[in-house]
C-alpha cells in the first residue's frame, strides 16, 4: 500500500466524521504491518472534552482487531498546510511504537515524520523505578 492510497482511505474515512461543533473533519487511516488498514474519523460530543479524534479511533479499531503493530498512520483535513496530529494522539500512537505518520491536506500536500520524532522520549523513565 502507498502513501497515496493510504491517505485516500483516510480521505474517505473523513467523510464519516461528527463534527457538529468545530465543523472540521479529520480521517486517518492506519497500515498494519499485515496489511490491513484500519480507518477513524473525529466523533465529537457536547461536553466537548469527551471528543475523540480520528487517530485514536484508528488506532482503537485496530487493537481491537487484534493489530497492534503499525507501519503508518495518514492523517487528512481540508486545511491549507497539512494537519498536526495533538498531543494525546502522539501519545497513544506512541503506545505501539514507532512509525510513519503522513499528514496531508485535501490535495495531498503531505508532510511526512514519525511518532518518535514527533514525541521524543515518549516512555523514557516512566514506571522504571531506581
Ligand atoms: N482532530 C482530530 O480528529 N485529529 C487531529 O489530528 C486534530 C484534531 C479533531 C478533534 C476535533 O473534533 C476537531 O478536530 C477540532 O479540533
Amino acid at each position: 500500500m502507498t502513501d497515496q492510497e493510504l491517505i485516500q482511505r483516510a480521505i474517505a474515512a473523513r467523510l464519516n466524521a461528527y463534527a457538529p461543533y468545530s465543523n472540521f473533519q479529520v480521517g486517518a487511516a492506519l497500515l498494519g504491518k499485515d496489511g490491513r488498514v484500519f480507518t477513524g474519523c473525529n466523533v465529537e460530543n457536547l461536553s466537548y472534552g469527551l471528543t475523540i479524534c480520528a487517530e485514536r479511533n484508528a488506532i482503537c479499531a485496530a487493537v481491537a482487531a487484534g493489530v497492534r503493530k503499525f507501519a503508518a498512520i495518514a492523517i487528512v483535513a481540508d486545511t491549507r498546510e497539512p494537519i498536526s496530529p495533538c498531543g494525546a494522539c502522539r501519545q497513544v500512537m506512541a503506545e505501539f511504537g514507532d512509525f510513519k505518520i503522513v499528514c496531508a491536506t485535501l490535495d495531498e500536500t503531505t508532510f511526512e515524520s514519525t511518532v518518535a520524532a514527533l514525541l521524543p522520549r515518549a516512555k523514557t523513565g516512566i514506571l522504571d523505578k531506581a
